[in-house]
């Protein structure tokens, strides 16, 4: 594995590899990498020839009362988990190479950041896609791959894609997730053993909803009462949001239709952690118990 940290040293790299033909997959990262960022790495080894993982935490993409200064860093952590599971590039750029003196443009897209995450962190989809369209100029990727547990990201950078023409795909790999359902992510090291517990509920609840949907429940605010009950049996966690909106646009239909896509959201505070989660789930033609369908 080749760690490269200057963007054009990158760009050479991947230009000549193109020209011999060879297919790109970035899987672009924070870094703290875990089993959800290593899974991302082996579906990029397994759609290209060369995967290419990229450590960055991204100074816009943080709010002024974030955690941008504590968010965990360990390159050599990093390193030895990005090598294992199959990197072939690890760009690791320092913050003033990719912002440089001077810089002066950010990305700014509307409609699909509009509530959730973008109503919560304001400014934060400008950094992340500001972000994502620099690493895809630098990378020039055939496939970029993203987790589904940043759910409204994925569809922020598939607008990017669209509207930016950038001639690549979008791959959205699933959740990867602990024993008792945890959905991984790199802020979880900041939970204490009890929180650490507590956060099982906010799969518990996306468990209870989806299990209402199969049986045949369709009414969004009783899908969003389902996610409040459950999450408040843990009255330390509390809810920034927890809905079920319409999986391709996020609209938020009274009733959600059979065959649609609906997704259920989750962002909590477990102390001064803030953690998000989502489920996918298709309303069924045929509900195991048929009910609410035109209300
Ligand atoms: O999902 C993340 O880790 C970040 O938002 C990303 C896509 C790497 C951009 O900084």
């Amino acid at each position: 594995m080749r760690v490269i940290s200057k963007p054009n040293e990158m760009q050479t790299n991947v230009e000549s590899l193109r020209n011999e033909g060879k297919k790109i997959a970035v899987i672009p990262t924070m870094g703290y990498l875990h089993e959800g960022h290593t899974s991302l790495i082996r579906k990029g080894r397994e759609l290209a020839d060369i995967v290419i993982t990229t450590l960055f935490v991204n100074p816009t993409q943080f709010g002024p009362n974030e955690d941008f200064e504590k968010y965990p860093r360990d390159f050599a952590r990093d390193f030895q988990l990005a090598e294992e599971a199959g990197t072939d590039f690890l760009f690791n750029p320092v913050t003033e190479d990719i912002y440089q003196d001077g810089y002066n443009t950010l990305i700014s897209i509307s409609g699909i950041t509009d509530k959730f995450e973008g109503a919560s962190r304001q400014g934060h989809f400008d950094g992340v896609a500001t972000i994502v369209a620099k690493i895809f100029n630098i990378t020039k990727p055939h496939y970029a791959i993203f987790g589904q547990k940043d759910y409204q990201q994925t569809l922020v950078i598939k607008q990017l894609v669209r509207d930016f023409f950038f001639d690549l795909s979008v791959v959205v790999a699933p959740t990867v997730r602990e024993s008792d359902g945890l959905a991984l992510s790199s802020r979880n090291v900041y939970l204490s053993p009890d929180e650490r517990t507590k956060a099982v509920i906010l799969f518990k609840a996306l468990d209870e909803a989806e299990i209402a949907i199969q049986k045949g429940e369709n009414r969004r605010k009783i899908l969003n009462a389902i996610l409040h009950n459950a999450i408040r049996s843990i009255p330390e966690i509390k809810i920034d949001y927890a809905c079920a909106a319409d999986a391709d646009t996020l609209e938020e239909p009274d009733v959600f239709l059979p065959g649609e896509h609906v997704i259920l959201m989750i962002a909590v505070f477990n102390g001064i952690t803030r953690l998000i989660d989502n489920a996918l789930v298709t309303i069924p033609q045929d509900p195991q118990v048929k009910k609410h369908y035109f209300v």
